[in-house]
């Protein structure tokens, strides 16, 4: 059975339903504000997003993470539109139940006439609904995107695209101050027409309040358990694939890293036998 939360109560043949369209997706992830916990992951290719899918889960996000995980450069400051556009396709391509999220990488929004040009793009491309970082400096620019029907969700907290400014990823909210700030944030994200937040490091207590202080739903990650309406995690770090960074607050699921270095020895050993001290050499390796 293939199941989206959107879908609840699910049917085996609810393939029969007509998909939601854009919009509908992201009306439904809104009114799933303190019910069924909102379960997202992110994907950046169509067997992932096929697969993912499959499992259920409500939201795939087309994240800017795919900067590091996928494309192997050192933070997410490197991801361009041209980027998020390819891999928003390859995750369309799987046409999922699932609201398709995508992140718009930095610099992509830098006016709102931008903001909005880019925003068009990835749904272009497929996405159901597309994400920014940042708080109340952003509501002009969100507000041009949802001016315009398409639906955005928003991103508070630990701000990767500012990891350089913030000198790493580090716990937000740690003084009363800076809680006051994440709180006023998430109003004004709420009042620029936002149909979500993503909280993200924020101290557990901090996220709380803001989950009780918002009529829409919060999505934590590095939050702690149960503080937000539902919570998003990369996927590599889900799946144990990406092994050379790995944040604290990651629960992995499966080895897979391991399972490819298995599978590709074993193959190894298929073609090439055992390969000896005396014959090392031959390899490329030698
Ligand atoms: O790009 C991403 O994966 C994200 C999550 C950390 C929420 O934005």
């Amino acid at each position: 059975m293939n199941g989206c939360g959107f879908f609840l109560p699910i049917s085996d043949d609810h393939r029969m339903i007509r998909a939601m369209n854009a919009n509908e997706k992201a009306a439904a992830l809104r009114q799933r504000k303190g019910g069924i916990p909102i379960c997202a992951l992110t994907a950046y290719d169509f067997p992932t997003a096929r697969l993912l899918d499959q499992a259920g889960i409500d939201v795939l996000l087309v994240g800017d993470s795919l900067g590091m995980v996928v494309l192997g450069f050192p933070d997410t400051t490197h991801v361009t539109l041209a980027h998020m556009r390819h891999h928003t396709a390859a995750v369309a391509r799987a046409r999922p139940d699932a609201l398709i999220l995508a992140d718009l990488p930095i610099h992509s929004y830098d006016t709102p006439e931008k903001a909005l040009a880019s925003a068009r793009q990835l749904m272009e491309e497929g996405a159901d609904a597309v994400k920014l970082e940042g708080g109340s400096e952003q509501w002009e620019k969100i507000h041009a995107i949802t001016t315009a029907g398409i639906a955005v969700i928003g991103h508070i907290g630990m701000l990767p695209q500012r990891v350089n400014e913030l000198g790493g990823y580090r716990k937000q909210g740690r003084t009363k101050e800076a809680a006051t700030t994440l709180f006023e944030d998430a109003r004004a994200l709420e009042n620029a027409g936002v149909c979500a937040i993503v909280l993200e490091s924020i101290i557990p207590a901090v996220a709380v309040e803001i989950t009780a202080a918002v009529a829409i739903p919060t999505i934590g990650i590095g939050c702690g358990e149960s503080t937000c309406d539902g919570e998003v995690a990369v996927v590599t770090d889900l799946l144990g694939s990406f092994p050379w960074f790995v944040p604290p607050f990651a629960k992995p699921e499966a080895d897979l890293a391991t399972q490819i270095v298995h599978a590709a020895q074993a193959y190894r050993r298929r073609v090439q036998g055992d390969v000896t001290e005396a014959n090392e050499s031959q390899t490329l390796r030698g």
